[in-house]
C-alpha cells in the first residue's frame, strides 16, 4: 500500500472512514469555488469520487492521496496525480491537483503535500513530466504551483464551462527533491 510521510502530514489511500470529513470539504462553497462550475457536492457524490479516486489507483499506479496531519489524524483532504481526461488538447499527460479544508489552509501543508507528490511522480512511478490546471483567478493553486517550479505551458478554456485556464508544468528530471 503505498503512503508517504512528510515533516507534518501521511499522504495515504482512502479509507471508509474519510468519506464524512471529504464531504464536509467539498459541501464547503469556498473550497469548491473554482473547481468545475463552483458548486458544491453532497455525500453521495463525494462517495462516488472517493471510489473512482481508488479505482484510478489501481488502474493507474497513481491517484489522489489522501492527506492526513501527522500530529491529530485529521483528513485536511487530497493532493495528488490523475489523468486530466477533461482536457483532451494535453493529453497524454498526468496533472497535480490538491484541494483541502478551509481550516488546513495559510499552514503549507498543500505545498508539503505536492512537493511529495512530485518527489512519488519522479522516483516512484517514473514519470518525467507532470502539468497543473487550474482556473485563472484561483490565486491559491497558483501559489503552490509557482513555489513547486511549475512553468507555464499554455493558456486555453475549459471545454466544458469556458472559463479560462492556465496549463503549467515541471520537467521532473530537474526537479530538486
Ligand atoms: C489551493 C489550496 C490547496 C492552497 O492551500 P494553501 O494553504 O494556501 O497553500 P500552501 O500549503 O502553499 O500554504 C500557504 C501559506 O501557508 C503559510 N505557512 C504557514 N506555515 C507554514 C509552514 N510551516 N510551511 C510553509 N508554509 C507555511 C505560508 O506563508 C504560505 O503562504 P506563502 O506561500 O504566500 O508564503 C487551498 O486554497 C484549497 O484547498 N483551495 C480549494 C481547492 C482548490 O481550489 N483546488 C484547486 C483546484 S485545481
Amino acid at each position: 500500500m503505498t503512503e508517504i510521510r512528510t515533516p507534518r502530514l501521511l499522504l495515504r489511500r482512502w479509507h471508509d472512514d474519510d468519506l464524512a470529513p471529504m464531504a464536509d470539504i467539498n459541501a464547503d462553497p469556498r473550497v469548491m469555488r473554482w473547481i468545475d462550475d463552483g458548486s458544491v457536492h453532497g455525500p453521495d457524490h463525494t462517495a462516488e469520487a472517493i471510489e473512482r479516486w481508488e479505482e484510478e489507483w489501481e488502474e493507474e499506479g497513481f491517484g489522489l492521496f489522501a492527506v492526513e496531519l501527522l500530529a491529530s489524524g485529521e483528513l485536511a483532504g487530497f493532493t495528488g496525480l490523475s489523468v486530466p481526461g477533461f482536457l483532451p488538447e494535453v493529453l497524454p499527460a498526468v496533472a497535480i491537483s490538491w484541494r483541502l479544508g478551509t481550516q488546513y489552509w495559510g499552514q503549507g501543508y498543500a505545498s508539503e503535500a505536492a512537493h511529495a507528490t512530485l518527489e512519488f511522480a519522479l522516483q516512484d512511478r517514473g514519470l518525467d513530466r507532470v502539468i497543473s490546471i487550474n482556473r485563472v483567478g484561483d490565486d491559491a493553486s497558483e501559489n503552490v504551483i509557482e513555489k513547486l517550479g511549475m512553468v507555464p505551458e499554455r493558456e486555453t478554456a475549459h471545454p466544458v464551462y469556458a472559463y479560462p485556464l492556465r496549463v503549467r508544468t515541471i520537467d521532473l528530471t530537474e526537479f530538486q527533491a
